[in-house]
């Protein structure tokens, strides 16, 4: 299996281009079972899990055209995708348990056939991650739904009704999930506690493009007219916020001069201001998002992830690794997942100071971290780790580079064209 090593101490200096959003192409792609004709979607970022739902979606019986085929570690670019039918509508174990946003094509699939049967989820290396409130929402909607040998078997034999759906807590996959179904249900569907993720309201402005009526897009109450029919569009992929800040955090913790372009500071917000109290510069340019730690020593600052606009738990890890060579101490507080501190073992390996009580992580900043063999079970704290690596002392192995594969196009490409000593060895 694959490892990235990383040469550390190095600061990064030039531009990196920042891709379309993960978390929202996936979305997007499942979007494309509620109509028979093309949806091109552009600026997919090259990954794993879109190359996953691709094959998700070819299994449900959607033409996929990648314009520029499909690389070896993954799909993105423009590509088409047709459903002129659903000829599947079961969404396999195999397929599900790989990545769990398969569960996305399971209010699509649903609204357009009548019936959907999707495979559970199962836990997940950063908490157990139910899906219970995806599947209380689509009953609002009319669904019958059963759970019979792992699998979620949904009907509604004469199609989806509009109805009013208030989620007890914000959920981004759920809320995208009804969004979808809604879009084709009969009469008005009200969602209330939406989750109002950029990567919602990007979904949102598709289904729009498609045809579907939907107001409130970019509030917690998204109002759906269901229509009969949706039709074909083209739609460009929103830039990767997270993606963003995390590159972001590699200019802050290598104190190096970076510029992010095809982005906006419009989508990490509560971000910038971490890291402006941290003493990081952020600034946009014209040529897109500059950050700079050039002058200046690192402050601690506490954190707490929440729903959007909060701080992302997406970003959690990351700024867990910044704080970790800050000057003082920083409390992050993790609200959304329960079990998302996997990377404080690893990052205390190299030498940093945290510990974790409950929900929260204290950590104290040391002068500097040093290089060690270390493993992450998750995207984020993966790339916790190459971050940790990069401003470290001496060598770093990351191993289970394929969590990264799923989540970063390019990674070492990106980072060493910037300076970084970093490469993957078989
Ligand atoms: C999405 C993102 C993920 C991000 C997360 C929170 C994608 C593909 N993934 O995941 O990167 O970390 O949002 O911003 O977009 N919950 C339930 N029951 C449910 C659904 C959720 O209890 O039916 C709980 C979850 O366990 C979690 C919380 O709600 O504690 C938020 O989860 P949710 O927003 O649904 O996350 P995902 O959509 O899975």
């Amino acid at each position: 299996m694959d490892q990235i090593r990383i040469r550390g101490g190095k600061p990064l200096t030039g531009d990196i281009p920042i891709g379309g959003a993960k978390n929202a192409a996936l979305p997007l792609m499942a979007a494309s079972l509620l109509t028979d004709e093309t949806l091109r979607l552009t600026n997919l970022p090259y990954l794993a899990d879109i190359l996953t739902m691709a094959n998700l979606l070819t299994e449900l019986g959607t033409d996929v055209k990648p314009d520029n085929g499909i690389h070896e570690r993954g799909m993105g670019g423009t590509v088409d995708l047709t459903t002129k039918s659903i000829s599947e509508t079961t969404a396999p174990y195999d397929l599900v348990r790989k990545m769990r946003a398969s569960v996305l094509v399971l209010g699509p699939t649903l609204a357009r056939e009548g019936h959907a049967r999707v495979s559970l989820p199962g836990g997940c290396a950063i908490g157990t991650r139910p899906v219970d409130l995806h599947l209380k929402a689509l009953q609002q909607l009319g669904a019958e739904i059963e759970l019979a040998e792992g699998y979620v078997d949904a009907h509604a034999k004469n199609g989806l009704k509009g109805g009013h759906v208030v989620f007890p807590m914000v959920t981004v996959g759920g809320t995208e999930n009804i969004l979808m179904a809604a879009a084709l249900a009969d009469g008005e569907s009200v969602i209330s506690n939406a989750a109002r993720e950029p990567e919602i309201g990007d979904l949102a402005r598709c289904l729009q493009a498609m045809g579907a009526k939907i107001e409130g897009v970019g509030t917690d109450t998204l109002t759906v007219q269901g229509v009969k029919k949706l039709h074909g569009a083209e739609h460009s992929v929103l830039p990767d916020r997270i993606e963003t800040g995390t590159y972001a955090v590699a200019a802050a913790i290598t104190g190096g001069e970076l510029t992010l372009t095809g982005t906006s500071s419009n989508l990490i917000q509560s971000a910038i201001e971490v890291l402006t109290s941290a003493g990081v510069e952020v600034t946009e340019t014209g040529r897109g998002l500059h950050i700079s730690r050039a002058n200046g020593a690192l402050r601690g600052v506490d954190l707490m992830t929440e729903p959007y606009p909060g701080f992302p738990t997406d970003m959690q890890a990351q700024f867990m690794a910044l704080m970790a060579v800050s000057g003082g101490a920083s409390m992050i507080t993790e609200t959304i997942f329960e079990n998302r501190f996997m990377h404080v073992p690893e990052l205390c390996r190299m030498g940093a100071d945290i510990n974790v009580h409950g929900a929260s992580a204290i950590v104290r900043g040391v002068e500097a971290l040093s290089g060690a063999p270390v493993m992450a079970t998750d995207l984020r704290a993966s790339v916790s780790l190459v971050l940790a690596g990069l401003a470290a002392k001496g060598e770093t192995m990351v191993n289970r580079v394929y969590h990264l594969d799923r989540g970063y196009e390019r990674l070492e490409e990106k980072l060493n064209a910037c300076g970084a000593d970093i490469e993957r060895v078989a």
